[in-house]
């Protein structure tokens, strides 16, 4: 005989033990499995191990969807404001940092604790080291056929996340039960990662590894994000480039303002009326890292002369050059270090009022399963809790 459940959640993420939690206060009976060895693994690797769990700011805007209006109305049902209440509840002390972004004071644990703490009722259970090894849709909702014993529920909710870094667990587990079910997929990448560049853009930029410099990333649909980046010794990292690297197709460049704060022509001017033999290279480097202009004078791309020599043109090259410092990515550094998936489950195919399929009744999707990925800054946890929060009132 099966085990009987209200409710079955696969994946104690994020999403999925906010959502055992708000299904269970319902009433519902629940079982959270998962075939991890413990919940919320990604919560407590999170932002550096303090967790960015929400922002101030939080709109549809800040995700990354073929539907750009899907995402409003489980964002509105559960706000950053209920989930920041959800941690003053629980006294966990958090800080706020650039850009409006809220992390833990202590640890990433105080989240994950949090949420099992809600989720302790009498209502909820929850197995780990659990496979699901078939599903099947019965009249009246879903069997289930886990390790060792086979479980029946009405609502069944696939909350198990996007495929970045498959040592903790990411497995494509979702994807399948969309396609089971004849869901609808966009297709996945890697977003919020570094980019991996061409070899002689790597070998020529590879000392720098640890520089940050504060810019302005543009792709080439247009979209922008001024903050710092980082050269890696494999290519390119920081904020602005895990940002960029979420509206990047392969093939595509980004463009970099590398002085954003000021007009380089002007600059130059005024620094050439002063000191008209100060070189190109000395000059720069008051503006810049002095290895990153080292290096744009070793590959060529600058000549370093006294600025009495520059022409108005050459003044204009350097201008364009370093506002618009064009670099072609070969790639990305992939799923290894992928802080998301942009892709996923179709929203298309989804309520996006209650995250239930609209074909298959009692069959939700949450979270990073789907095809709404965030920003940088605590946007994707914020998707988490309110997906997993509009599902747990109607599972
Ligand atoms: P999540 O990945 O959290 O949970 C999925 C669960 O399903 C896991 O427990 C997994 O074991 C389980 N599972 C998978 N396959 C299964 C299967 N076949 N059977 C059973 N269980 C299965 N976001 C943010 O807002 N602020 C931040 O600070 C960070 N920091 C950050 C750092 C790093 C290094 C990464 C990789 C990611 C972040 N993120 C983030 C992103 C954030 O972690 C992510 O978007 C959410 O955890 C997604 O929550 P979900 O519950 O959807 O999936």
């Amino acid at each position: 005989m099966a085990e009987k459940f209200d409710v079955v959640v696969i994946g104690a993420g994020a999403a999925g033990l906010m959502c055992a939690a708000e299904a269970g206060k319902r009433g519902r009976s629940v079982l959270v499995v998962d075939h991890g060895k413990k919940p919320g693994r990604k919560i407590l690797i999170s932002g550096g191990g303090r967790c960015n769990f929400t922002n101030y700011d939080v709109t549809a805007g800040n995700y990354v969807c073929r539907n750009p209006h899907f995402a409003k109305s489980a964002l509105a049902q559960y706000t950053q404001w209920d989930f920041i209440g959800m941690v003053a509840k629980h006294e966990i002390a958090y800080e706020e940092r650039d850009h409006g972004q809220l992390f833990c004071l202590d640890s990433a644990k105080d989240i994950v604790e949090m949420l099992l703490k809600e989720c302790d009722l009498p209502t909820v259970q929850q197995r780990y080291r659990c496979d699901v090894h078939d599903i099947a849709k019965t009249e009246d909702g879903f069997t289930l056929m886990l390790n060792t014993d086979t479980v029946h529920c009405q609502s069944l909710v696939i909350a198990t996340g996007g495929l970045s870094m498959p040592k903790l667990g990411a497995t494509p587990f979702g994807y399948q039960v969309a396609e089971q079910f004849g869901l609808k997929m966009v297709p996945t990448t890697a977003g919020l990662v570094p980019f991996t560049l061409h070899v002689e853009d790597k070998d020529a930029f590879a000392d720098l590894s640890g520089i940050a410099v504060p810019a302005v990333v543009t792709a080439e649909d247009g979209t922008s994000f001024k903050e710092n980046i980082l050269f890696t010794h494999r290519g390119l990292s920081g904020p602005a480039i895990l940002q960029i690297s979420s509206y990047w197709n392969p093939g595509q460049a980004v463009s970099i303002d590398l002085l954003p704060t000021l007009s380089l022509d002007e600059t130059l001017q005024a620094m050439r009326d002063k000191h008209p033999n100060q070189s190109l290279k000395n000059s720069l480097s008051r503006l810049l890292p002095k290895r990153l202009v080292e290096a744009m004078i070793e590959r060529g791309d600058l000549e370093d002369k006294p600025l009495k020599q520059l022409n108005p043109k050459e003044v204009q090259a350097l201008h364009n050059y370093f506002h618009a410092w064009h670099i072609a990515p070969n790639g990305t550094e992939g799923y290894r270090t992928a802080e998301v998936t942009l892709g996923g489950v179709d929203t298309d195919g989804l309520s996006s009022k209650t995250m239930e399929t609209k074909t298959v009744p009692g069959l939700y999707f949450i979270g990073e399963v789907m095809d709404v990925s965030g920003w940088l800054g605590g946007y994707n946890f914020q998707w988490a809790w309110s997906s997993g929060f509009v599902a747990g009132q109607h599972v």
